[in-house]
């Protein structure tokens, strides 16, 4: 099928690498206008010869820009906050500057993309708001996830409550809950082990299909969520997890 998302209008945050940028891609072949920010402008320039991208810095930490950026926007049909850091830690290995960090991306900066990009969104007669959570929250506990997997179940939470407030609207408003994928980010974590390969084994190991999912995949379900495929649908979270909570 093609033509999923034509006249769409989307902005993805960090849609420099992994499952932003492999949505950014979806997005586009399904014939969407696409804003595709990140912080990190290099590697966003991969995406620069697709046709319907335009490329910004958003630092999603920082509220000025992210109220410019909706300022200078506007409406927006799909909005996918990708943006998302993955602490490695039990409870007594997280500091306050490790929770507040990750509190303060995954989950406050999450806050302010939608309150400032829902007004524009509500005039326009609605949207679908896209949120990146993880199985990594309250739905499995895995262990050194502490603040990571505490922070992506407030994604879940936030994700209920816009739902509900604003479904009257048009709004829509669903997480994804991915399971381990291949990343950048996921290689960065491997290779801080002592030991990468038997790292890697064993994020393995915890897939019960055997393998890591690729981005490809979790974008699949972030293209249904921004389709009006999904229409019927809002204040759920989505996992595709490789079977973990089989
Ligand atoms: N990879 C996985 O196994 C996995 C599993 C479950 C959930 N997730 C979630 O998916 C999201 C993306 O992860 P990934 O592994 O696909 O990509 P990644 O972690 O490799 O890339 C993250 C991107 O976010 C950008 N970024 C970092 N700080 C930013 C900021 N302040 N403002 C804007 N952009 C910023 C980075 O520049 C980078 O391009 C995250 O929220 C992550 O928690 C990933």
């Amino acid at each position: 099928m093609a033509g999923r998302l034509e006249g769409k209008k989307a902005l993805i945050t960090a849609a420099a690498q992994g499952i932003g940028r492999a949505s950014a891609e979806a997005f586009v072949r399904e014939g969407a206008e696409v804003i595709a920010t990140d912080i990190n402008m290099d590697a966003l320039g991969a995406l620069k010869d697709q046709p319907g991208v335009t490329l910004r810095k958003l630092d999603v930490l920082d509220g000025d820009a992210v109220k410019e950026a909706a300022g200078q926007i506007g409406a927006v049909d799909a909005l996918f906050n990708c943006a998302g850091f993955v602490h490695h830690g039990t409870l007594l290995d997280t500091t306050d500057e490790d929770w507040d960090f990750s509190f303060n991306l995954n989950v406050k900066a999450m806050f302010r993309m939608c309150r400032a990009f829902l007004p524009a969104m509500l005039e326009n007669g609605g949207g679908s708001i896209i949120n990146m959570s993880s199985v990594s929250s309250s739905l499995k506990g895995i262990p050194t996830r502490c603040v990571y997997g505490a922070s992506k179940a407030a994604v879940l939470g936030l994700t209920k409550s816009i739902s509900a407030d604003y479904l009257k609207q048009g709004i829509r408003c669903n997480a994804v809950c991915p399971g381990t994928v291949q990343s950048p980010s996921l290689d960065g974590r491997i290779n801080a082990f002592d030991d990468p390969v038997q790292a890697r084994k064993d994020f393995i190991a915890r897939q019960p299909l055997g393998r890591l999912g690729t981005a490809e995949e979790i974008a699949a379900m972030v293209l249904y969520l921004a389709s009006d495929e999904s229409a019927y649908t809002t204040g759920q979270f989505f996992v595709v997890d490789g079977g973990i909570l089989n």
